[in-house]
């Protein structure tokens, strides 16, 4: 049952469509995904209003810091990958969702370098770490790239973060019309329509490379219960 955590104080970074991805990919890989919807905006929670109804996944709205544990002890016991998204502030709410994470993913704009806010939650990590001995392990997903060309501000995002020691996943997240779209439409990205959607077979692609990535990543352990499938039970 692992728990990632999509963190960036900025906003805008990409923390929901990454969020996203990775839940479509996850449920077309027949597992059971719980997404904690703690942005008081609730985007995820619109788009789960817009998507049928699939036992696989449950959309826990509504979440806040005084609710995040309680939400994330209930979403283990109904097994599979819980995913975190958080609104672009900095507070207890973040520290919290950082704490309770087997992964924290960091989505920043390789464009821009949107790097402030990605860096705030790189030193929340570090301070947990100094100051409580907790460990986190952590990465930032270049997001919004233009697939077609590798811009220089791109590289020198890149350049930037290896310098400081922050791991980035080799597998960015392309700008792509169906990651926007799947908000709108609501379903998976997977079920969106190829006619209406430009390069949604590189979109899922891209997803596909990502979500192998990231899952590479987590504590075996923590992959071995969410691979596991139990009964399944009625989506929240
Ligand atoms: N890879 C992408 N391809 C196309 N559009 C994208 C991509 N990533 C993000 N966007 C668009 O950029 C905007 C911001 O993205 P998103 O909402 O995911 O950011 P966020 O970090 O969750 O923002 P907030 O802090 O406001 O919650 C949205 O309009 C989204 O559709
Ligand atoms: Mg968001």
């Amino acid at each position: 049952m692992p728990v990632i955590t999509f963190a960036n104080t900025k906003g805008g970074a990409g923390k929901t469509t990454a969020t996203l991805i990775v839940a479509s990919e996850l449920l077309r890989r027949g597992q059971r995904v719980t997404i904690i919807d703690a942005d008081p905006r609730g985007w995820i929670s619109r788009w789960h209003d817009l998507s049928g109804r699939t036992a696989q996944l449950s959309v826990m709205s509504g979440i806040s810091e005084d609710s995040i544990e309680a939400a994330v002890s209930k979403a283990r016991k109904r097994g599979g990958t819980i995913l975190i998204d958080l609104p672009s502030s900095q507070d207890a709410l973040l520290a919290k969702a950082i704490g309770l994470a087997d992964h924290v993913l960091i989505p920043v704009q390789g464009c821009a370098m949107d790097a402030a806010g990605g860096a705030e939650v790189l030193e929340l990590l570090r301070e947990l770490d100094e100051r409580c001995g907790i460990q986190i392990p952590h990465s930032v997903v270049l997001t919004r790239v233009n697939a077609a060309v590798t811009t220089r501000a791109l590289q020198a995002a890149k350049q930037f973060l290896e310098e400081r020691n922050i791991r980035t996943l080799k597998h960015a997240i392309a700008e792509r019309a169906a990651y926007r779209d799947v908000f709108g439409k609501g379903g998976t990205i997977q079920a969106l329509n190829a006619a209406e959607v430009s390069n949604l077979d590189k979109a899922i692609e891209n997803s596909v490379r990502l979500v192998d990535e990231i899952m590479a990543l987590l504590p075996e352990r923590a992959t071995r219960s969410a691979t596991r499938k139990p009964a399944l039970k009625a989506a929240a």
